[in-house]
């Protein structure tokens, strides 16, 4: 089966009521990065970073997967597709796609400050400050912060380069290294880059879909299941 591999960003769970963080009315324009998502921020105000991550959790609970993230779950019919998502929701799992790798962490899971590899699934939307794993260590936010190491970086590079069709979607493609995924894909390899604006992605071989995630999707998924799409 070929290979179609997604890079999703916070553009795709827009029309589930997400916030994404650099449209207008986005969440950097409402918080600063450097106090709640950084580990510096972390240290200086844990109950302001947790209350930040709390209020995410809290619109998570409320939202579902929309038109885009069932779009990809259709196009797994026709090929082996793996999303790499730059979103901390649960959006596409819960939409049923069974390849998600979350580069960024995930917002319904916890982490240990002593073991990174201690990693808990939250109960309901609140975390607290009292919050520790079993040897009393702090729990923090399972979310890569800025200035953090991309631990699944490496995985999704090879995921990129093995790609026979690859898709952008809703995504500024502003921060590194996902943004530099893209380059790993080989250059003949067909690409589209579904966004509402322009999101120029310097690679060859690339169709722009100018449309929101739901029509826009729709419209790739359909021409890849017909396959009117010439794959290399
Ligand atoms: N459908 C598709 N795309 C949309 C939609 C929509 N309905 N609405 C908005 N968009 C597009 C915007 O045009 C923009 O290009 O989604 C993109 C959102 O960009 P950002 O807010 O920068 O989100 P993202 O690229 O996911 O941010 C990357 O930055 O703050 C960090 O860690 C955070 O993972 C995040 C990373």
């Amino acid at each position: 089966m070929k290979k179609v591999v997604v890079l999703s960003g916070a553009g795709i769970s827009a029309e589930s009521g997400i916030s994404t963080f650099r449209d207008s009315g986005g969440l950097w324009e409402q918080y600063r990065i450097e106090d709640v998502a950084t580990y510096e921020g972390w240290q200086k105000n844990r109950r302001l970073v947790l209350d930040f991550y709390n209020q995410r959790r809290k619109q998570l609970a409320d939202a579902r997967p929309n038109a885009g993230h069932f779009e990809l779950v259709r196009l797994e019919q026709a090929y082996e597709v793996h999303i790499i998502t730059q979103n901390v929701d649960d959006l596409h799992e819960r939409a049923g796609s069974t390849r998600v790798l979350h580069l960024h962490g995930e917002l319904k899971k916890a982490r240990s400050t002593r073991d990174p590899n201690y990693i808990v699934d939250l109960d309901g939307w609140e975390m607290t400050e009292e919050m520790t794993d079993p040897q009393g260590a702090l729990l923090r936010p399972h979310i890569v912060w800025f200035g953090e190491a991309v631990p699944l970086i490496e995985r999704a590079a090879l995921l990129s380069e093995k790609a026979d069709c690859y898709i952008v979607v809703g995504t500024s493609l502003a921060v590194y290294p996902a943004a530099g995924l893209i380059h790993y894909v080989p250059a003949n390899v067909p690409k589209y880059v579904v966004d509402p604006h322009d999101v120029p992605a310097n690679v060859p071989h690339v169709r722009y879909i100018k449309e929101p995630a739901g029509t826009g999707l729709k419209k790739v998924v359909d021409e890849l299941i017909s396959n009117r799409l010439v794959m290399s």
